[in-house]
Parts: structure tokens; C-alpha cells; sequence
């Protein structure tokens, strides 16, 4: 169906992110629907979108919630997300953020190296507790997407090295309050290239075996998170291909009776939901160049600016010909733009834009620069 906005919020002050909760509904179906006849564990990215609505749905389709931050713990276990249900990632955790979450006894810790498993064991010992851990491995495999949003190369900051594996484990001996449950691996965000999550599973198939020789039998695996959306036309594919992700691994990981296999996606469950809705606030006309001047700008949608990022645009108020834009912001950069050259029906002041698949890393993104206020979020 092609994209309307709802008339009502024709008259609502722009820019706004406008959210679709019966697609972002749609999405969950399918999504759980794929996921179950493995018994795939789906934890949502918080980091794509953290609104409380957003994830009370998610929560109440089921799906436990990855963290990255004290404040993503905080935020999923405020949105009803069971203690058990949430995982807590990242390569810098502070004393702070892992005090908080073991107090609140989450299901695991994705931990990324020697010194932070040593921290994680002393805060834990002094609380009385054990922090169950996954160790993230870094599997050095090529997700072939851009390179700011590449994590499973040895260059990246991510992740264990295979080469430091066999001493981190050996390191577990002496940490008693530390007690490892899983393997855990992401290599990248935005993959539309189905066999690198193939290449994945045959490192971890490896890793496997040889932790099996060790005397390592793992529970959980966790296959982080990183199916891409089509950016470019949102109105086709409103709902990414589950089935296609969750097979891929089904096919070529070699789980063992009763491992369970996590996943934690965020963009492919909230991208296509969200609309950054936006006004033409001036459209100037040189010799070479026609700008259609928004009132949003990178302040509110970052991801063109940062990555060179495609986000389909349309303009909601006109019908005229067909001419080129440079679709830009207001914000005192020259990357505050949108696209370059994009055909447009003949846009002026006043018309309603529509910057699309803004649902994933749009509004999280979102800064204060040029002392912006914060565009507000309406759901329907
Ligand atoms: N797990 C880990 C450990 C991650 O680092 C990420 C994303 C995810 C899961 C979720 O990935 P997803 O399913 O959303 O691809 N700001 C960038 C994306 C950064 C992704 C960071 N990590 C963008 O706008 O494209």
C-alpha cells in the first residue's frame, strides 16, 4: 500500500516522527511467526528505538530486550521487559551500569574482554551474586555493509580475537563469581547479503567443537542482531523476510539438543514503522542547483549525513512534474542533506515531506545541535 499519513496530522507541527503501530504490529507477526518453529529467542534492540510505546509492544509480542547502556536497562525494565528477559552488551560498560543490572539479576552479561570479565567478578562477588556471561567473539567475517556499521572484523573494537580466546576461558577459572552460559557474535547492521549470517554459523559451528574439546558445553548462542531493511522501497517491503534469516541459521548453525539460539535485532523490527515527517520550508533556485530547504535537518534524522545513508523521500502535498532537489536541513553543515538530485513533484514552501524508513536509528540518533528542540513522536 503506498504511504498516507493519517489527515489529522496534517495540522500537527513539524517535524515529527510519525510511527505506525499496526505495521510495527504486522512486523512483530511475522517476526514471531518465523522465529518459533526453531524456538529462536528474540531480544529487540533498544538501540534502535526506545520509545516506551514502541517497546511495550515488542515486550508484549514477547521478545526479551538487548541493552547497551544503564539507561536502555533502565528503560526496558521501566517498559515491563522482565529482569530475565534482558541482555546487556557493549565493549565499554561503567562500574555504574554494571552495579545496576546486577542488581536487578538480568539473564547476561555479552562480555568483551579479560579486564571487564575481572570487573564484572568483583562487582558481582561484592554484591553476593553471579554474573552469567556470554563471551563476545570477534568472528572476523566481512558483513559487507558500511564501514561505520561493521563490528565482526579483527580491525573493529568489538569482541574478543579468536587468537585470545583460549586464555579468556582459561581466565574464567579464577573468577568464581563470573559463570559463562553463552557464545555471542555480531558482525554488522544493514546485512541484505543472507550468507554472511551462513559464514557466521561456520565459525561458530568451529568455535563449537573446539570449546566442546575443552570441556565447554554452552547453552545459549546468540547470533547478534543486523538484517537489513529495503531502504529504498519501503511501500514493497514493509516487513523484512524473517523466514529467509531465521533458515539461514536453521540450515547452517549446528545447534546441540537444547541450545538455545538468541538473536537481537533492532532495525529490522521498528525501521519501516517510522516516518520522519517534515515541512518545505524555502525552495531556492540557482543555475545549477534547485534546494527544497526542510524543517528537519540531521538533528533529527542523522543516518544521511553520518553514513551517506539512502532514505526514500516523498513529497505528500504535490502532484506537479517531476523535477530534481537537493532535499536538505536547516543546520549550519554542509552534510545536513537528505539526497542530492532527487526527483520530486514540483515542491514549494508549505508542502508536506516524508523522509521514510526512519523508525531505526532516527529519533535514538538525535541531538540538541544548533540548540533544536526535540521533534516530538505521534503513533497511530
Ligand atoms: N547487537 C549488537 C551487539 C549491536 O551492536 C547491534 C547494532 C545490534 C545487535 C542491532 O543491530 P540491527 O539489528 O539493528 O542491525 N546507527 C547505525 C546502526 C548501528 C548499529 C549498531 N549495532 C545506522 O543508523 O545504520
Amino acid at each position: 500500500m503506498p504511504f498516507q499519513l493519517p489527515p489529522e496530522l496534517a495540522q500537527q507541527p513539524t517535524p515529527f516522527y510519525y510511527y505506525d503501530l499496526l505495521l510495527l504490529d504486522h512486523t512483530l507477526a511475522a517476526l514471531t511467526a518465523a522465529a518459533r518453529p526453531g524456538n529462536f529467542q528474540v531480544h529487540y534492540a533498544l538501540k534502535a528505538n526506545s520509545n516506551l510505546p514502541i517497546l511495550q509492544r515488542i515486550r508484549q509480542a514477547g521478545l526479551g530486550a538487548d541493552c547497551v547502556s544503564g539507561g536502555e536497562v533502565q528503560r526496558a525494565l521501566e517498559a515491563g521487559f522482565a529482569p530475565d528477559h534482558v541482555v546487556f552488551a557493549g565493549v565499554g560498560k561503567s562500574d555504574a551500569e554494571i552495579n545496576r543490572a546486577l542488581a536487578a539479576d538480568i539473564f547476561c552479561f555479552n562480555a568483551e574482554s579479560v579486564p571487564e570479565l575481572r570487573v564484572l567478578n568483583e562487582l558481582a562477588a561484592a554484591q553476593g551474586r553471579t554474573a552469567r556471561v556470554a563471551l563476545r567473539i570477534n568472528p572476523n567475517v566481512d558483513a559487507h555493509t558500511h564501514a561505520y556499521i561493521t563490528t565482526g572484523l579483527e580491525a573493529n573494537k568489538f569482541g574478543i580475537s579468536l587468537q585470545d580466546l583460549a586464555g579468556v576461558i582459561d581466565s574464567l577459572d579464577s573468577l568464581a563469581h563470573v559463570e559463562l552460559i553463552g557464545l555471542h557474535a555480531h558482525i554488522g547492521s544493514q546485512i541484505t547479503n543472507l550468507t554472511v549470517f551462513a559464514e557466521l554459523s561456520r565459525k561458530l559451528n568451529e568455535l563449537q567443537i573446539w570449546l566442546e574439546g575443552r570441556g565447554h558445553r554452552l547453552p545459549h548462542l546468540n547470533v547478534g542482531g543486523g538484517l537489513g531493511i529495503d531502504y529504498h522501497a519501503p511501500d514493497e517491503h514493509p516487513v523484512p523476510d524473517f523466514a529467509a534469516y531465521f533458515g539461514t541459521f536453521e540450515q547452517h548453525l549446528h545447534r546441540r539438543p537444547g541450545q538455545q539460539v538468541h538473536v537481537e535485532l533492532g532495525r529490522a523490527v521498528v525501521a519501516q514503522c517510522g516516518t520522519l515527517v517534515s515541512r518545505v520550508l524555502y525552495v531556492k533556485e540557482s543555475q545549477q542547483v534547485r534546494f527544497a530547504i526542510l524543517d528537519a535537518g540531521m538533528t533529527e534524522l542523522i543516518r544521511p549525513a553520518l553514513y551517506g545513508s539512502h532514505h526514500h523521500i516523498q513529497n505528500l502535498s504535490s502532484q506537479g512534474k517531476l523535477l530534481p532537489y537537493d532535499v536538505v536541513g536547516p543546520i549550519c553543515e554542509s552534510s545536513d542533506t537528505f539526497a542530492k538530485g532527487v526527483l520530486l513533484p514540483e515542491t514549494r514552501r508549505g508542502d508536506l515531506v516524508a523522509l521514510r524508513s526512519a523508525g531505526a536509528y532516527g529519533e535514538v540518533m538525535a541531538s540538541g545541535y544548533n540548540l533544536r528542540e526535540k521533534a516530538e513522536a505521534v503513533y497511530r
